[in-house]
């Protein structure tokens, strides 16, 4: 018998909340939504009331999804995906940096449980610092690497995309650009491999216009959390939700997603089982990352990149120091 697609979120904050609504509003699946218990104010229980509300958009947005919140890992059980969102947001003044040792634990601990109960699943991180808890998921649950990843570059990319259309005055959706690296400042956008519908930006802004944009996106991350108090959730869903759809309707989507390189961009050339998440072009499908799409970056492009790469490995490095098991 065919069966829906189940995902399961785990973490009901702003990005889990937000990704379980775009989940169920495209119908993607059913969604089972997970937290934890509020210590402060034990009579509240988020994800169900999350998962009520959202459930009763259904004959509005005329979805069929079943949407049900649970503190319990079993309700997890057999998930053909699993979201981890699960995880300290930033503050104001904070970087993703500054969340690694809380996140660490939690991203261990919620990874244990999709190992146990969902171990076909495949895993998309949202956790941030994004490219070190990927890692933490991908040893802990122990799957392939392919099953595991993190999303980071749909964001990115579309941040990227947004500031592009808004300078161009055209359409974001006509917009075609990469952005690869790790999920932090030095993130590596591509302007020369970014056009219009094919027509090259370089054709059509000035290179400080572009630049601008580039570093706007660098930093769109921050510039929300100033702004809100708190990590941005609405296009951080949306990238996320787009890694979701590719998987579930196994449509070999093209999308910069941190994926598990060795000798990929030189990220850890011949380190075989030593390798690192990075953002790289991946093909996504019914397999997860079923393929990394490599070419040969110009010497600027790799040295961003390899900056991008050391400070991953920094990241790591930090995780390793916690868990040496990981090492
Ligand atoms: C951001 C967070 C989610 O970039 O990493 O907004």
């Amino acid at each position: 018998m065919l069966k829906r697609a189940k995902i399961s979120v785990i973490g009901a904050g702003n990005i889990g909340g937000e990704c379980a609504r775009q989940i169920a509003f495209k119908e993607l699946g059913d969604v089972v939504l997970l937290d934890i218990p509020n210590k402060d104010k034990p009579e509240l229980h988020m994800p169900r009331g999350k998962a009520l509300d959202l459930a009763c958009c259904g004959p509005v947005e005329n979805f069929d999804a079943r949407v049900t919140g649970t503190f319990e890992y079993e309700d997890i059980k057999d998930s053909d995906v699993v979201v981890i969102t699960a995880g300290l947001p930033r503050r104001p003044g904070m970087s993703r940096d500054d969340l690694i040792q809380v996140n660490t634990g939690i991203v261990k601990n919620v990874s244990m449980n999709v190992k146990k109960y969902a171990p076909n699943s495949i895993v998309i991180v949202v956790s941030n610092p994004l490219d070190a808890m990927v890692y933490v998921a991908w040893k802990e649950t122990g799957f392939p690497a392919s099953r595991v990843m993190g999303q980071a570059g749909a964001l990115d990319v579309a941040r990227y995309k947004t500031f592009l259309a808004w300078e161009l005055g055209v359409s974001a959706e006509d917009i075609q650009g990469l952005l690869l690296g790790g999920h932090g400042d030095d993130m590596v956008p591509l302007p020369r491999r970014t056009s219009v519908n094919g027509i090259p930006i370089s054709d059509l802004l000035s290179a400080d216009k572009i630049n601008a944009c580039v570093e706007r996106a660098k930093a769109g991350g921050g510039e929300v959390v100033k702004l809100m108090g708190t990590s941005a959730w609405y296009a951080p869903s949306a990238g996320t939700v787009e890694m979701v759809e590719a998987i579930v309707r196994d449509k070999k989507r093209v999308i910069a997603s941190a994926a598990y390189c060795e000798d990929e961009f030189g990220v850890a050339p011949g380190q075989k089982g030593k390798g690192y998440f990075v953002g790289v072009p991946c093909v996504l499908g019914a397999g997860g990352v079923e393929r990394i799409i490599t070419f040969k970056m110009d010497e600027t492009e790799q040295k961003f990149m390899n900056e991008s790469i050391s400070h991953v490995k920094d990241l790591v490095a930090v995780v390793k120091k916690m868990f040496p098991e990981y090492a």
